[in-house]
């Protein structure tokens, strides 16, 4: 959700920041725009794409070695070229870009506007580099200090970069809420919303804190806090790969990360489990071992598809470890007034740690005592950085919107905690654990068998391409994979779609099913199996097409079934690494088939930093 690119140094700096800018695309954006400091301020701003950007500023005054740009995604007014960031001072010597949101935007406009100011957009982030123009001029101070200043104004949350036409070889940054990250090559830095803007430049980078901005000029990198205390700045090695940022060779993100999920689910376990000795070992998470022997409860919050692994950790951590797991969504959690002890586990998951509805709801649980373990993707975000202890599931960067590898890591990494507080609770015997550790061990060769439906899914995918809405179901550990399902299928083809027990059916949704309804139904032989039949049956009394997921070798469910597709089999326990593979394929290929932008899905961001 938004990005930020700034450059300063001794190079060009448009092709870098409309190149980073594209690096950032994933994170859902509806506009763009960049401004250059070269004899003034030059501001382009367009909506659509930064290809769209990028025609319409051909032929311009391009040259410049100091610049900012941003990819919108609309809070406060709609998409167009006039809300579009950079945003100018009323006198055009200051520009700025800002990801978050300014909550006090109102009071402060209207005090502006009754001193005179004439804003040109509908956007919060005009209101605020109006506040930084005015600070400069009143107490006739320097940028720094008048963004400190106004900074201190502000409710809200933000990541900003601000340049300035009277002091063209300077930047000034600052964060509370949204992450920014600054890259220090030889004299030059680039500053950005996350590190893949960075990684083709420098791999060493200084993670800015909340509550801090940061001065830069290409020789010096300056931080003060915003109550003025100097920080030293704290610099760290990127790991990240440049590849892991290309589509290598496959036609779209989504198709590449489906794709490198037996690789992600091994490096997620690398060095965790050891199935022999009936043992697993996370380090994060060790120095709590005596807070989950005894928790009362662990409550999980999350949003979108993390809440959909947490819902599959539930059912994980209650089977083996015997302790009660409430699953929330961060964005309810946080507004309840929630009963949190000091004897609570709460478990945040993030795939991209910067979620903000997730981040309040740890902060909320903080400040009531409770532990806080963090189970996130991306390295130095911030939900890690607020937690306790967490487990990294160390996907890799995920690109496409629609989450599919982070998702089958985190439940991984639920595997292996509730293995681990089981252990620690002696609540499975040695030999089940061993048994458990040995196939989780083997998974990732699963994963690999449950791949090949990539022609079964194009198939069926054809066949329900034109649907308008369609059923998912599943009971037990199935019925997350089932919400999971039609989230996917939702968010990238824009097909309604609805998760349900399978159970439930009757009790609403039965009642949609004529001929034309999909119903994909998670029938693999385990504990529910006759049940799910049963469910089957229901549907097809009253037309519906079935697409069954089953277990390989199944005979019952093909007799009834319109369409199956088998995976391999496993402990239930399991069902929720492979069932989802074939759900992620009939996604990508019924989004395809409708001509949907499977990597950038309308509306979507990859991280919600506003609430
Ligand atoms: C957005 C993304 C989803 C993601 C959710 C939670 O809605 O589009 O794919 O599941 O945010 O994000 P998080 O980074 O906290 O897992």
């Amino acid at each position: 959700m938004c990005g930020i690119v700034g450059y300063i140094g001794q190079k060009e700096a448009w092709p870098i920041i409309v190149k980073g800018l594209k690096r950032l695309e994933y994170r859902g954006y509806d506009s763009s725009g960049i401004a250059l400091v070269a004899d003034g301020i030059k501001s382009y701003k367009k909506t659509g794409k930064v290809t769209d950007l990028e025609a319409f500023a051909e032929g311009k005054a391009l040259g410049g070695k100091v610049g900012i740009g941003h990819t919108r995604w609309a809070t406060h007014g709609e998409p167009s070229d006039r809300n579009a960031h950079p945003h100018l001072s009323e006198d055009g010597r200051l520009a700025i870009v800002h990801n978050g949101i300014i909550e006090n935007y109102g009071p402060l406009k209207e005090e502006l506007a009754s001193r005179g100011h004439v804003f040109q957009s509908d956007t919060d982030t005009e209101v605020l580099i109006h506040l930084i123009a005015d600070i400069l001029k009143e107490e006739k101070t320097d940028l720094l200090e008048a963004v400190r200043l106004a900074l201190s104004q502000v409710v809200g949350a933000y990541a900003i970069v601000v340049a300035d036409r009277e002091s063209p070889n300077q930047l000034v940054a600052a964060r509370k809420g949204s992450p920014m990250v600054i890259g220090i090559g030889e004299q030059e830095y680039f500053i950005a919303s996350d590190a893949s803007p960075i990684i083709e430049y420098t791999r060493n980078v200084v993670y800015l804190k909340d509550q801090e901005i940061a001065f830069i000029n290409a020789d010096e990198l300056l931080i003060k806090t915003i109550d003025n205390e100097v920080h030293t700045p704290y610099v760290q090695q990127l790991e990240m790969q440049l590849e892991m940022l290309e589509k290598a060779g496959y036609d779209h993100f989504m198709l590449k990360e489906i794709h490198e999920q037996p690789r992600s689910i091994r490096d997620c376990m690398r060095g965790r489990i050891y199935p022999q000795e009936g043992m697993v070992q996370l380090g994060g998470i060790k120095e709590y071992a005596e807070k989950l022997r005894n928790a009362d409860r662990i409550i999980i919050v999350a949003c979108g598809t993390s809440w959909h692994a947490g819902l599959v950790g539930e059912y994980l951590i209650e089977e083996y470890a015997r302790v009660p797991v409430g699953v929330e969504y961060a964005s309810e959690f946080r507004y309840r007034n929630p009963i949190i002890t000091e004897r609570d586990i709460v478990i945040a998951i993030s795939q991209s740690g910067e979620t903000a509805d997730t981040m309040a709801a740890v902060e909320l649980a903080k400040e009531r005592g409770a532990t806080i373990l963090g189970i996130c993707n991306v390295v130095g975000s911030s939900i890690p950085r607020l937690t306790h202890g967490g487990v990294y599931t160390h996907a890799g960067p995920e690109i496409g919107v629609a989450s599919t590898k982070a998702f089958t890591a985190q439940v991984t990494v639920l595997t292996q905690i509730a293995l681990y507080v089981a252990q620690l609770r002696g609540t499975l015997p040695q030999s089940k654990l061993v048994e458990l550790l040995t196939t989780l061990q083997d998974i990732p060769l699963l994963v690999e068998k449950a791949l090949n439906c990539d022609e079964a899914t194009r198939y069926i995918a054809s066949e329900i391409k034109d649907a308008t809405n369609a059923i998912f179901l599943g009971r037990g550990i199935g019925f997350p994979v089932a919400l999971e399902g039609a989230l996917k299928l939702k968010e990238i083809s824009y097909i309604h779609a609805e998760g349900y027990p399978a159970a439930e059916m009757k009790h609403g949704p039965i009642a949609l099913i004529d001929e034309e309804m999909p119903v994909v139904v998670i029938a693999t032989q385990n504990s529910s199996y006759e049940k799910v039949i049963s469910n089957i049956q229901e549907v097809k009394a009253r037309k519906g097409r079935i697409i069954a997921i089953v277990t390989e070798g199944d005979t019952a469910v093909k007799g009834l079934a319109d369409y199956v597709i088998e995976i391999p089999h496993a402990d239930e326990a399991f069902l929720p690494l492979l069932a989802t593979i074939p759900l992620q394929l009939l996604s990508y290929h019924t989004a395809l088939l409708r001509g949907c932008n499977v990597d950038q899905p309308r509306n979507l961001a990859k991280s919600v930093t506003v609430e």
